[in-house]
């Protein structure tokens, strides 16, 4: 297997690369080369969202390659998100749309509800985390099943492959599923090593519906982003004492010990880097594999340890993060 062949199939038959690139806080003069350094590696997912502000960018390497035929639209599988200033059954087409102009594609492969969370429409279009007193704006409760009816038409019209979820708990995601005519093909969420989401991921299961993990290696970048008020002393996974010893064990650094533990659990992962050297050493996780006695020793390093717990949203009615599962 390799980094480009690695895929699973999903609930409706259609499969999607393991592997990919994640891009939140990649600016979009930085994204361009990460997208094009992922791509040479053979990077065949790209996961963004309206919020992270760099599709447009993306759009742009993504038609440099196409016009240097150095890739086919049916090679790289696209994932992008619903804005969070347009979750409402209203706005779901004209947040595809704009993501659509933006990366200059007529489908994507994929497309989520990014959180059960609809902020206020601000007077800025760039300002897609409207933030007031300290907290997200808005009041709204989510109409989650409205929603899910305006993302099946989004597959109707064939401007996505596949629609999935976000940030969703399992009621919410239960919510869904007694709606859903097209089923959600994943959830993403946080999941690594400190926060494994082992109970989630059972009930996931059971509807053949896999977890797409995000800060797979612990999101050290997260501290700097505005939508994080928690100042304490960060809490970092890759300096894990445990997972250095499998590092020097295995001859790989944490970064790839981490990733490959994910994959080994048949999760998506969508590691992030802007920086050449470590876009190329993430996805070098092919040639080795861990041995079932030291998967079971990562297991125990789980510290139920949420590092994204969004407390500027803990206000809002549909906050998922409550619960546990
Ligand atoms: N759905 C959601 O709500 C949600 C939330 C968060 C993230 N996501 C998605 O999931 C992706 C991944 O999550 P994430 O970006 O939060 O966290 P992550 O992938 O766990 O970590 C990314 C951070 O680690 C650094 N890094 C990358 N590779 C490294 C390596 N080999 N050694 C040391 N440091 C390394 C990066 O720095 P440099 O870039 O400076 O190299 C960046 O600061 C996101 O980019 C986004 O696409 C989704």
């Amino acid at each position: 297997m390799s980094i480009s062949t690695l895929c699973v199939t999903l609930n409706n038959g259609k499969t999607m690369p393991l592997f990919g690139l994640g891009t939140w806080q990649s600016k979009p003069e930085e994204v361009k080369t990460a997208v094009r350094t992922a791509l040479d590696a053979g990077y065949r997912l790209i996961d963004t969202a309206y919020n992270y502000l760099n599709e447009e960018a993306i759009g742009e390497v993504l038609e440099e390659y196409f016009n240097a035929g150095k890739l086919k639209r049916e090679d790289i599988f696209i994932c992008t998100k619903l804005a969070s200033i347009y979750t409402r059954p209203a706005d779901v087409e004209l947040s595809m749309s704009k993501s659509l102009k933006r990366l200059k594609l007529n489908y994507v492969d994929l497309f989520l509800i990014h959180a059960p969370m609809a902020c206020r429409v601000p007077e800025d279009p760039n300002n897609v985390f409207p933030i007031k007193d300290g907290k997200i704006d808005t009041e709204e409760r989510v109409d989650i099943e409205g929603v899910w009816k305006e993302m099946e038409k989004l597959v109707d019209q064939g401007k996505t492959k596949s629609i999935g979820i976000s940030n969703f708990n399992a009621a919410q995601l239960e919510r869904v599923r007694k709606v859903a005519r097209v089923m959600p093909v994943t959830n993403q969420v946080e999941c690594h090593a400190y926060f494994p989401q082992t109970k989630l991921e059972e009930y996931m299961k059971q509807y053949n519906i896999p977890i797409m993990a995000y800060g797979p290696i612990g999101s050290p970048g997260r501290q700097n982003s505005r939508l994080n008020t928690d100042k304490t002393e960060p809490i970092v996974l890759l300096n894990d004492p445990v997972i250095g010893k499998l590092a020097t064990k295995y001859n790989k650094t944490p970064a790839q010990i981490l990733l490959r533990n994910l994959l080994q659990r048949n999760i998506i992962v969508i590691p992030k880097s802007v920086t050449p050297s470590r876009i190329q050493q993430n996805g070098n996780v092919f040639d080795f594999e861990l041995s079932p006695e030291d998967m079971t020793v990562i297991t125990g390093i789980n510290k139920g340890l949420r590092l994204f717990k969004m407390e500027i949203m803990a206000h809002i009615y549909d906050y998922p993060f409550h619960a546990d599962l």
